[in-house]
């Protein structure tokens, strides 16, 4: 199910664009939140080679904290404050981080010991966040601009399939 071809030629905006119509028409219809985060998580975790870890960290209203949404991979850690390791920065600046490498990355949280890089995509609604998406690979450098600016586009999909869901935080 990887979307190699394109991969494998260098063709990441081509991939993305391919993953971008499958995630269209698996959410198509289904505004639960959590439903919809679940069948992203897993179409990102099969579709993309080298990944370890593919999920989402949620908003938790009452307390502002990332919880652990849906996700591909091994068990990892439920609650990251806003502000700490990737996750909790990319939330903080409201903007996509790439880490080449994890353990060169201050307050990095480490879930699974086989992760070297990472990539953090914040999930914004206009100005409200409502959690991110993170993706771990056991490969150093693993993601590139092309990985960033693809899942933006995947993640702006996820949020207008869920904007009417009743299952929103806040
Ligand atoms: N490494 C992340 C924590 C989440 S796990 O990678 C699944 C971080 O530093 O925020």
């Amino acid at each position: 199910m990887h979307v190699l071809g394109e991969l494998h030629r260098g063709d990441k905006p081509r991939a993305y664009a391919e993953l971008e119509s499958s995630l269209r028409a698996l959410l198509s219809g289904e505004p639960d939140m959590v439903a919809c985060a679940a069948n992203m998580a897993a179409l990102l975790f099969w579709s993309l080679p080298q990944l370890n870890w593919a999920g989402f960290y949620l908003v938790e209203p009452r307390s502002g904290d990332l919880v652990l949404g849906p996700f591909q991979g091994k068990p990892a850690c439920v609650r990251i404050a806003v502000g700490k390791g990737v996750c909790g920065t990319a939330a903080a600046r409201r903007e996509t981080i790439v880490v080449a490498d994890v353990h060169a990355f201050p307050g990095h949280i480490a879930c699974d010991s086989a992760s070297n890089s990472e990539l953090v995509v914040p999930i914004l609604d206009g100005d409200r966040l409502l959690g991110v998406l993170d993706l771990d690979s056991p490969v150093h450098a693993r993601f590139d601009d092309a990985d960033a600016r693809g899942l933006e586009a995947l993640v702006k999909v996820f949020v207008d399939a869920t904007r009417h869901s009743g299952t929103l935080p806040g």
